[in-house]
C-alpha cells in the first residue's frame, strides 16, 4: 500500500536509534547504473530514476530490496518497464520495501518532492531561486528512494529539464553529453560521470548563473576546462577561487602524484549552505562564503579560507571520490587525510609556521572541549544516532593531526610510498581507515600496531613532563608520563603510540647533545624525535655545554595536552630564543595563562607588586620582538610579522577555559582585561611605532594583494590597532578612525571596524556608531559583507550585547533562514563574546536555546550546530552550569525532536 505521508513530513523518527559500527554488512544488492531524469517546477519537482539493480552474490542476501527515503512522495514503481501493483511493495516515511525482486532487474521509480519548501538544505532545494543539492551524508534518499550508503558505487546518467528563461544553466556530475529545447519553453541536458560513485557524490544545479572560464593543463598533457558559476553580480569576486584551484592541481600532482581525471571541473556558490563546501563529482557546491573573494570586500582571513576550502574540495577527488568511504564510520579517512593535504598546501603557500598556530589554536580551544565534553567520540566512532553530528573537529582536524604523526613517524619519502600504494590498490573501491593503515605499513615496512588505538581511543592524552639536569655531568634528564581522562563509554585507556619532537634551548639557541635510547632519533638542526609508547618513559640528554630549557612538543607533534612546570623565565627564554614558531606561541600563551592562574589565586596583575613585575617582564619580551622587526626602512621582513602577531596577542577564552576543571567565567575576563589594560599601556609607544611603520610601508607596495607577506604586515598593524583601542589613550581613537575612513581594502576597513566597536572609552560611542551606520549603507547590497558587519557587532563585548543582537535579528538584512546570517548574529554572539553570552542571569542561554527550538524542525543539522556551546555545561561552575543545563532541558522537552538534535542534547544532560 503506498501509504505516504506528504507536505509537512515530520522530521526524524519518534524514537531515534543508533546505529553501530560493528553492524556492518556489506549490500544484499548493487547498483550498476542510476539514471535519473529532474523535471523542475515552481511548484513540485518529478524524480524519475532508473536503477540497474543486481544481487549481491558473495553474502547471504535478505530476499527483500530496502530503499531508504526521506520526504518522498511516491507516485509510480515499475520492475523492467512493468509497473507494480501497490499491494507488491510497502512505504513508509523512510523505507521502501520491495518483496522478493529477481535477482538482477531495473527499477524505475517516480516521486515528487518540494525543493522551494526545503529549508533543511539536504536533498534538492532551492538557495535563492536556483536550484541545488547537498546529498552528504543522506541526502540523496530526499530525491529518490536509494541505496543510500558510500559503499553501493554507481554510474550516474542525469538529465535535467527546466523553464529556459528562469533555469538557462543545467548542471550535474561529469561531462556534458546532449542538450536541446524542449515544450513550454522549457530546455534539457543530459549529463554522464563514467566514474562510479556512491549517491553522496552526486550533483544537480539549475539557475541564472554567470560563469568565468580557465583551464589546466595536467602532467600528462590533458586540458581541464574550469568553470566558476556565481550571480552574475559577483563576476568579479572569483579570480582568488580560480587561483586557488590551479595552484591546488598543481601541488596534488608535484607532491602527491595525484592527476585530475575528467575534462571538466566546476565549482558553483551558493547562499544557502550548511557547510562550507561539498566535494560532489565534478561539481562542486561551495558557500559563498568559501569561493567569493575581492579585495574590497574581503578580509585576508577569507581569502585564505577560500584557497584552503577550494583545496580542500579538490584534493577530494583522490582522498574521497576516486577512493571512498565503506561506511560513515570511516569518515575520517577522507576528512582527516584530506584536511591533512590542504593544511601541507596552505603552508607551502603561506607562511607556515601561522598555518599550524592557528590550527592547533583551533584544536586545543575548540576541538579538545568536544574530546572532553559529552559528545566525545573516537576518530572512528562506533557508534551514532545521526550521522550529520559527526562531522566534528574531532574527525576532521584530530583526524588530520593523527595522520600528520603517521608522516613524522615515517617520514615524507615513506608516507608517498604509502599514500600511492593506497591510491592504487583502492582506486574505485569505497576503503576503511584499516585499508589506509595497512597500506602504509606495507610501504614502509613501519609497524602501526599500537598506533592504530588512536582511531578507537576518544579523549585527549596528557602528558606530565619533568626534567633534571645535572650540572657536574652535562645530562638532562626527561621523563614522559602519559595518560587519557575517561570519555563516555571509555573508561580505560591503553597508552598511545605518538611523536614527541624535542630540543634543548639556550640563549644562543639550540644545543647539541646526544641520547642514545633506542626511542630517540636525532634529526638536522639538534631536533629530537622521541617515540613515546609507554605509560612512562624516560630519556637522557649528555654532553650539553650548559643548563637548557626543554623544547617540547616541538611543532605541535601531537595531538596532547602537555604539563610541564616551565618557570616564567623559562618561557621567555623560548619566546626569545627557541626557532620553532609554534614553541614561541606556545610559551607566549602559557606565560599568559600562568599570570591569569595567578590572579585569580590572589597574585593579582594590577594590586600586586609581584602580578605587577610579572606583567612587566613579559611586556618587556614582545617589546623587544617588536623593536626587532623595526628597521629604518620599514618591518624586517625576516621577522615573520604574523608570527609576531600571534605571539603578542593574548590567549582566547576557548583556550583559556580549557585550562580550569571548574570556569568561574566572570573572573577569567576580569583577568584577561587586566592584563589587557597592563600589557597595552607598557606597550603602547612601540606600538604606535609599529603601527605607523607598517602602515607606511604596506602604502608602498601599493595595490591591496592577497601575498603571503603583505597578509603578514596587515595582520600584525591590525593587531596593534586593537591593542592601542583598548589602552584607555583617548588620543589613539583616530588611528582607527582614520584607518576607517581611508581604507582601500576589506581587512583594513573590518579591523578598523571592530577596534572602534569594542574601545572601552567612553568618547569612541559615537564614533564607533556612526562607522557601524556607514558601513551598512555602504555595503547593504553585499550580503557576506553584511555577515561580517553582524558579527562584529555581535561580539562586541561592551554592555548591551544581547540587546543588540536581539535588535539586528529584526534588521531588514537577517534571514534567520540562512545559515551565514544565523551563523554571524547567532553563533557569533554565542561563540565569541563569551562574557554576554555567559550573561549571570542566563538571559544569553535563553537566546540560544530558543533559536535552537525555533530551527530544529526547519533545519536540523543548523540546530544541532549551534547548540554546541551549552553541551559544556558542566565545565562551568555555577549558577552558569544550572543555567546552561536548564536551557538544554527546555531543548529536550521539545516535542518533535529531530534525530540531530535530539542525540546531541540528551548525550549532553546524560552525562551528568
Ligand atoms: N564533505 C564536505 C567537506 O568536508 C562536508 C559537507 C559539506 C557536509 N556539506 C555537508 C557534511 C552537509 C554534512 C552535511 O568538504
Ligand atoms: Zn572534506
Amino acid at each position: 500500500m503506498a501509504d505516504v505521508t506528504s507536505g509537512a513530513v515530520a522530521v526524524g523518527s519518534p524514537v531515534s536509534q543508533a546505529t553501530y559500527l560493528k553492524d556492518y554488512r556489506p549490500p544484499d544488492f548493487f547498483i550498476d547504473r542510476t539514471d535519473l531524469e529532474f523535471d523542475l517546477f515552481n511548484d513540485k519537482t518529478t524524480v524519475n530514476a532508473h536503477l540497474t539493480l543486481r544481487r549481491n552474490a558473495a553474502v547471504d542476501a535478505a530476499p527483500d530490496l530496502i530503499l531508504a527515503g526521506e520526504n518522498l512522495h511516491l507516485v509510480s514503481v515499475a520492475i523492467n518497464n512493468i509497473i507494480q501493483p501497490t499491494d507488491s511493495y510497502q512505504v513508509n516515511h523512510q523505507q521502501l520495501v520491495i518483496a522478493s525482486p529477481p535477482d538482477q532487474f531495473i527499477l524505475s521509480i517516480v516521486t515528487e518532492i518540494d525543493p522551494a519548501n526545503n529549508l533543511s538544505l539536504e536533498g534538492l532545494y532551492l538557495s535563492d531561486g536556483m536550484y541545488c543539492t547537498q546529498c552528504e551524508a543522506q541526502g540523496f534518499r530526499r530525491i529518490t528512494y536509494y541505496l543510500d550508503r558510500p559503499d553501493v558505487l554507481s554510474v550516474f546518467t542525469t538529465k535535467i529539464t527546466a523553464d529556459l528563461g528562469q533555469y538557462p544553466v543545467l548542471l550535474s556530475n561529469g561531462n556534458l553529453d546532449s542538450q536541446g529545447l524542449a515544450d513550454d519553453g522549457r530546455h534539457w541536458a543530459k549529463w554522464i560521470d563514467p566514474f562510479k560513485k556512491p549517491a553522496y557524490l552526486f550533483a544537480l544545479v539549475a539557475g541564472d548563473l554567470a560563469m568565468v572560464e580557465d583551464s589546466f593543463t595536467t602532467v600528462s598533457g590533458r586540458q581541464v576546462a574550469l568553470k566558476i558559476y556565481v550571480e552574475s553580480k559577483d563576476l568579479n569576486k572569483c579570480d582568488h577561487a580560480m587561483q586557488s584551484l590551479k595552484n591546488a592541481m598543481q601541488w596534488d600532482e608535484k607532491v602527491y602524484g595525484r592527476e585530475y581525471d575528467l575534462d571538466l571541473y566546476m565549482i558553483v556558490a551558493v547562499d544557502f549552505f550548511n557547510m562550507g563546501a561539498m566535494e560532489n563529482k565534478g561539481l562542486n557546491i561551495f558557500n559563498t562564503s568559501c569561493v567569493l573573494a575581492n579585495p574590497l570586500t574581503q578580509t585576508d582571513m577569507a581569502f585564505q579560507r577560500v584557497e584552503a576550502v577550494v583545496a580542500h574540495e579538490y584534493f577530494h577527488n583522490w582522498s574521497g571520490n576516486r577512493v571512498t568511504c565503506r561506511d560513515w564510520f570511516q569518515l575520517s579517512l577522507k576528512e582527516g587525510f584530506t584536511v591533512f593535504r590542504d593544511a601541507s598546501f596552505s603552508a607551502d603557500m603561506n607562511s607556515a609556521t601561522v598555518k599550524r598556530v592557528e590550527d592547533v589554536s583551533l584544536l586545543r580551544s575548540a576541538q579538545f572541549a568536544e574530546d572532553g565534553g559529552p559528545m566525545s567520540h573516537p576518530i572512528r566512532p562506533e557508534s551514532y544516532i545521526e550521522i550529520s553530528n559527526f562531522y566534528t573537529l574531532t574527525i576532521y582536524e584530530k583526524g588530520a593531526e593523527v595522520i600528520r604523526m603517521m608522516h613524522q613517524f615515517l617520514g615524507a619519502d615513506k608516507f608517498r610510498a604509502g599514500s600511492d600504494l593506497y591510491f592504487d590498490r583502492h582506486d574505485g573501491e569505497a576503503a576503511t581507515c584499516e585499508d589506509f593503515i595497512v597500506a602504509m605499513e606495507n610501504a614502509s615496512g613501519y609497524d602501526l600496531g599500537q598506533f592504530r588505538r588512536w582511531y578507537s581511543q576518544a579523549g585527549t592524552p596528557v602528558l606530565d613532563a619533568e626534567g633534571d639536569w645535572d650540572q657536574q655531568r652535562g645530562c638532562y634528564t626527561l621523563k614522559i608520563q602519559q595518560s587519557c581522562p575517561a570519555t563516555p563509554g571509555q573508561d580505560q585507556k591503553l597508552p598511545f603510540s605518538m611523536p614527541v619532537k624535542v630540543a634543548l634551548v639556550a640563549d644562543s639557541g639550540l644545543l647539541a647533545a646526544s641520547c642514545n635510547s633506542l626511542s630517540a632519533q636525532l634529526l638536522d638542526g639538534n631536533e629530537f624525535l622521541l617515540s613515546l609508547t609507554d605509560s612512562e618513559q624516560q630519556w637522557q640528554f649528555t654532553g650539553l655545554s650548559e643548563k637548557p630549557v626543554a623544547s617540547l612538543l616541538r611543532g605541535f607533534s601531537a595531538p596532547v595536552k602537555l604539563n610541564f612546570h616551565y618557570q616564567p623565565q623559562d618561557l621567555l627564554q623560548l619566546i626569545d630564543a627557541d626557532n620553532d614558531g609554534f614553541i614561541r606561541w606556545d610559551a607566549s600563551q602559557r606565560y599568559a595563562l600562568q599570570l591569569v592562574q595567578k590572579h585569580l589565586t590572589g597574585e593579582q596583575m594590577i594590586d600586586s607588586a609581584a602580578g605587577q613585575q610579572a606583567v612587566k617582564a613579559l611586556g618587556l619580551s614582545l617589546s623587544q620582538l617588536l623593536q626587532q622587526g623595526l628597521s629604518g626602512r620599514g618591518w624586517d621582513l625576516s621577522f615573520d610579522a604574523a608570527l609576531t602577531a600571534e605571539i603578542i596577542r593574548l590567549p582566547s577564552y576557548a583556550y583559556l577555559i580549557e585550562q580550569f576543571d571548574s570556569v568561574d567565567i566572570h573572573a577569567i575576563s576580569e583577568a584577561i582585561e587586566c592584563l589587557q589594560i597592563s600589557l597595552s599601556a607598557q606597550l603602547k609607544s612601540v606600538m604606535v611605532d609599529c603601527y605607523q611603520q607598517l602602515r607606511q610601508q604596506l602604502e608602498s607596495l601599493g595595490e591591496y594583494q592577497p601575498l603571503a607577506d603583505h597578509v603578514a604586515l596587515r595582520s600584525l598593524k591590525n593587531t596593534c590597532l586593537a591593542f592601542l583601542l583598548r589602552s584607555l589613550d583617548s588620543s589613539l581613537l583616530h588611528l582607527a578612525e582614520t584607518q576607517f575612513d581611508l581604507a582601500n581594502n576589506m581587512t583594513d576597513q573590518s579591523s578598523a571596524l571592530s577596534a572602534l566597536v569594542n574601545c572601552p572609552l567612553e568618547n569612541a560611542e559615537a564614533a564607533a556608531q556612526q562607522r557601524v551606520d556607514r558601513f551598512y549603507q555602504q555595503w547593504s547590497s553585499e550580503s557576506l559583507v553584511v555577515n561580517q558587519w553582524l558579527t562584529v557587532q555581535a561580539a562586541s563585548d561592551k554592555p548591551g550585547a544581547l540587546g543588540r543582537v536581539r535588535a539586528l535579528m529584526d534588521h531588514e538584512a537577517y534571514d534567520n533562514t540562512n545559515p551565514n546570517k544565523v551563523r554571524a548574529l547567532i553563533a557569533g554572539f554565542c561563540m565569541r563574546n563569551i562574557t554576554q553570552f555567559h550573561a549571570q542571569d542566563g538571559s544569553g542561554y535563553e537566546l540560544l536555546s530558543s533559536e535552537v527550538i525555533r530551527l530544529n524542525t526547519l533545519n536540523p543539522q543548523l540546530a544541532s550546530r549551534l547548540l554546541s556551546p551549552l553541551t559544556q555545561w558542566q565545565r562551568f561552575k555555577t549558577p552558569q552550569s544550572e543555567l546552561m543545563q536548564a536551557s538544554l532541558q527546555r531543548i529536550a522537552d521539545t516535542e518533535n525532536l529531530s534525530a540531530d538534535v535530539f542525540e546531541v542534547v540528551t548525550k549532553s544532560l546524560v552525562a551528568s
